[in-house]
């Protein structure tokens, strides 16, 4: 054995998966998991530049670490993710106890930087590459455990092309790149195989996969498909019994992937659909080449394919220029497409991005505090409703583990995505064996942030079906 290492991950889904990746890397060099970062000999932070906040997390987190590093001299620290991509050398240079900076191209490097900084060397990689090679990565080790049982990410595309005046990410994570659906195919298989049941395919702009391909008639070189006919490649897979992607953008949901919604009783009904604002000016300045009636119309075909569909999204708040009349757009168009939940921040000017060079349109702190409120106060209304209009339906629930409410409860997330906890002893479970089983619950209680089930077969049911077919077209 090499040595224990631990990752500590900060941001979207894409950097959850992409620790996975360097931890199944690192297992294939003999590295295994600590129990904790007092126990590792290596410690990786995969970090997020998104907001400014996120960045200053990592700033924070090096001064603390000085401690640790020096607390034992042979323990090896690394950053990656996009504060790494971002600040390269010049990480190296503020903080002479960090050993190595891997970009977000550059994970499969990771072993061999490790091995050079314990013979004492110091390197940042963060070359950006065009090659597929990137998703070409070793198979699951047999000693892996994997993040979560049952569940997976599938990465189908990486990098964004679209450039939103306020964004980090196409300067992060670099330009878009599809993977050949032959691979995606396979990884799911092998997944499948390995009892997973749920799989998300991952992508800053994951609906766009494949269609700098398609533009030129080039998919078939490429190996990619259209994104509707990869989930409908995908649902064919046995096995799978839940596909969910994100994030998406609006302007790529054609006819075809609205109409798989109702179709492909695997496609799970739920799509992240980030809106970022409801004022038609706003979204100009933010460059999301879409207006709110655009949006509005895609949420209504996706209602139409599928009426019980959730559907939650991301917004901004303050962004430069925003005016109070804008800002009623928003809550509009929230109140309007009554997201089930959303994701709401403060504008927070980022490097290189246009939006920074706005400085005269600058909404004043307080008021963007305020206005967040406001939002929050309102999205939380719409969440309360939606769960309580659930309360006493059926639905199934893929368990994840033990739940944050206390020892004796499991959670899980039904086909919705949303948060569904049950008393294990009432679902004939441990609290530590559940994870990787669909159980057919019934809602019982409705909260803020989740939905209480209990096991539907104990009501006089039959026990549950294996899969919720009944839910689907
Ligand atoms: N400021 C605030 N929020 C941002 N997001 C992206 N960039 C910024 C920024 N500069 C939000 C968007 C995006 C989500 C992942 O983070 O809403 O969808
Ligand atoms: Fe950022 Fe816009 Fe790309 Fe999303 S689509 S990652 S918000 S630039």
């Amino acid at each position: 054995m090499s040595g224990c290492f631990r990752i500590r991950t900060y941001g979207c889904q894409m950097n959850v998966h992409d620790s996975d990746k360097v931890s199944n890397l690192l297992y294939h060099h003999r590295w295994r998991e600590a129990p904790g970062e007092e126990e590792a000999d290596l410690l990786v932070i995969n970090t997020c530049s998104i907001r400014e906040k996120a960045e200053n997390q990592l700033y924070s987190d090096l001064g603390a670490l000085r401690s640790w590093k020096h607390a034992a001299p042979a323990r090896v620290l690394g950053v990656g993710g996009c504060v790494a991509q971002q600040e390269g050398d010049a990480l190296l240079r503020r903080f002479p106890h960090l050993d190595f900076v891997f970009g977000t191209h550059n994970l499969t490097r990771v072993p061999a930087m490790v091995e050079a900084a314990r013979g004492g060397g110091r390197e940042a990689r963060t070359e950006e590459s065009r090659s597929l090679a990137r998703f070409e990565l070793p198979e699951r080790h047999p000693d892996y455990p994997g993040p979560t049982p049952g569940r997976a990410f599938v990465t189908v595309m990486e990098g964004c092309d679209m450039f939103c005046s306020f964004c980090i990410v196409p300067r992060t994570r670099g330009r878009e790149i599809s993977r050949p659906a032959a691979g995606i195919l396979a990884e799911v298989e092998d997944l499948a195989g390995r009892g997973v049941r749920e799989i998300t395919l991952l992508g800053q702009t994951v609906n766009a996969y494949g269609r700098h391909a398609a533009r030129r008639e080039r998919s078939a070189n490429a190996g990619t498909l259209p994104f509707a006919a990869l989930l409908w490649r995908l649902a064919g897979t046995p096995g799978i019994e839940r596909i969910r992607y994100t994030s998406p953008h609006p302007l790529f949901f054609d006819d075809e992937l609205i109409a798989a919604h109702g179709e492909l009783a695997a496609l799970c009904p739920h799509v992240h659909l980030p809106a970022q604002s409801g004022s038609d000016r706003i979204l100009a300045r933010m460059r999301r080449r879409y207006g709110a009636a655009d949006f509005l119309r895609i949420a209504a075909a996706l209602r139409r394919a599928r009426p019980d569909i959730a559907l939650t999204t991301d917004l901004i708040v303050g962004f430069p220029g925003e005016t109070e009349a804008d800002f009623r757009a928003t809550l509009e168009l929230v109140r309007e497409v009554r997201f089930t939940d959303a994701f709401s921040f403060k504008y927070s000017p980022r490097p290189g991005t246009p939006a920074t060079e706005d400085a005269a349109g600058a909404v004043p702190p307080e008021c963007a505090q305020e206005r967040l409120v406001e939002l929050q106060t309102l999205q939380r209304e719409l969440t309360l409703a939606a769960h309580r209009a659930r309360v006493g339906s059926r639905t199934e629930v893929l368990l994840e583990g033990p739940s944050r409410r206390g020892a004796t409860q499991l959670m899980g997330r039904d086909p919705y995505h949303r948060v569904v906890n049950l008393d294990a002893a009432e679902a004939g479970l441990e609290p530590s064996a559940g994870a990787g089983r669909l159980v057919a619950v019934e809602i019982v209680e409705a909260t803020p942030h989740s939905l209480i089930g209990a096991p539907a077969w104990l009501r006089g049911d039959s026990p549950p079906e294996p899969s919720l077919k009944a839910f689907g077209g």
